[in-house]
């Protein structure tokens, strides 16, 4: 666990208090920081877990697909890049597991919710990555979505989730850049690999625009992650920010989009968009996505594959331990 003072837990834990839940909004609604050992209700606790450790996987899954060029990028710049961006991802999930510790649940058993298929992570990275075009994609339009939903996470109401998303916001802003360079790159070269970024936007338009989540009319957390400020903006608020700022660098590059309906609506200022194919989103999300058990098989692989890493830092750890233990009472 994070820090062991963390795993003490309020006793009792007084789920239901109006008093508290009173004071607790209050808090909350005039934009204080709740800590980790602060009252909070039940709700707000398991609410946050289950957002937090759904980002996380997200994090770790989400370096399986891009880890999938490291050995064919076309340049060594790009492979130093892509790997010290796949190391980022590494990095991101490690803060938000270490966030979500705090409020009461261990590493391992959110690894084991999410190896055992019981918790989820996002639809996006069960799509293929066929093409160098398609890690300029995933760059400029994955990276950028999620940029865009996380920003507003830096302020969220609970402290160590939103001064975890600061530096991941930072670290996301150069990953959206080098993947639109890459686009930019592609979409200036040949005719063959214009073709391939356009392939590319092709495939990852849509599922980019599904990793919001459900219309505001079918999500089931955000009014009550919006009360709490966890959210701070509904799904679709965000979709369209995503739409509005990204149309406009895909055109500049000269690409387009695989939405017959995308026009700029003159009286909105914003750009509308067609039917999302929310049936394919929920396939996805149910596990039946084109890579879904590709990627928890390459996990599943790789949690097992690191074992002995686990197992050699624990053994270290107790080793160093007992010598200074030993050296302190040598020294009394
Ligand atoms: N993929 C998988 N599941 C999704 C999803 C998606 N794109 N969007 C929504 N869902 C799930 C929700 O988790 C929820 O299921 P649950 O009750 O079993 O948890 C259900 O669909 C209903 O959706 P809601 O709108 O009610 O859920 P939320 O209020 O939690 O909103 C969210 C969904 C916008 C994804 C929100 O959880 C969120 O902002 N999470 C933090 C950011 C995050 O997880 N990002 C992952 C993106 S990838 C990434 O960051 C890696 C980077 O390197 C690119």
């Amino acid at each position: 666990m994070y820090t062991q003072a963390l795993n003490v837990k309020d006793e009792p834990t007084a789920a239901g208090d109006p008093v508290l839940e009173a004071r607790f909004q209050a808090h909350v609604d005039a934009e204080l920081k709740i800590e980790p050992n602060d009252w909070m209700p039940e709700g707000y606790r398991k609410t946050l877990t289950r957002q937090i450790s759904q980002h996380a996987h997200s994090e770790i899954v989400g370096m399986l697909p891009e880890g999938n060029w490291i050995t064919r990028a076309p340049t060594l710049r790009r492979k130093a890049a892509l790997l010290a961006k796949v190391q980022d991802e590494g990095g991101h999930g490690l803060y938000l597991y270490s966030a979500a510790e705090t409020l009461g649940t261990s590493r391992e058993q959110m690894f084991e919710q999410l190896l055992s298929g019981k918790a989820k992570y996002s639809s996006i990275f069960n799509y293929p990555t066929l093409t160098w075009a398609d890690i300029g994609a995933i760059g400029w339009l994955v990276d950028g979505a999620a940029i865009m939903n996380q920003i507003p996470l830096c302020r969220c109401s609970y402290g160590p989730y939103a001064r975890a998303m600061i530096r991941i916001c930072k670290e996301e802003s150069f990953h959206q850049r080098q993947g639109y360079e890459i686009m930019m790159t592609l979409a200036r070269g040949t005719p063959e690999q214009k073709a391939m970024a356009q392939d590319a936007l092709n495939r990852w338009w849509w599922p980019s625009v599904m990793m919001f989540g459900p219309s505001d009319t079918e999500s089931q957390h955000s009014d009550q992650t919006m009360r709490w400020k966890i959210k701070r903006f509904s799904n679709d608020d965000l979709r369209q920010k995503f739409i509005d700022a990204t149309v406009p660098q895909g055109h500049f590059i000269g690409l387009e989009f695989p939405d017959k309906d995308l026009k700029f609506n003159q009286e909105t200022q914003h750009w509308d968009f067609g039917e999302i194919d929310w049936t394919e989103f929920k396939r996805v999300i149910a596990g039946d996505g084109p890579c879904n058990k590709q990627r928890m098989k390459q996990r599943r692989a790789a949690h097992d594959n690191g074992r002995w890493v686990r197992e050699a830092a624990l053994a270290y750890a107790e080793k160093r331990r007992n010598r200074e233990a030993a050296a302190k009472i040598a020294a009394e």
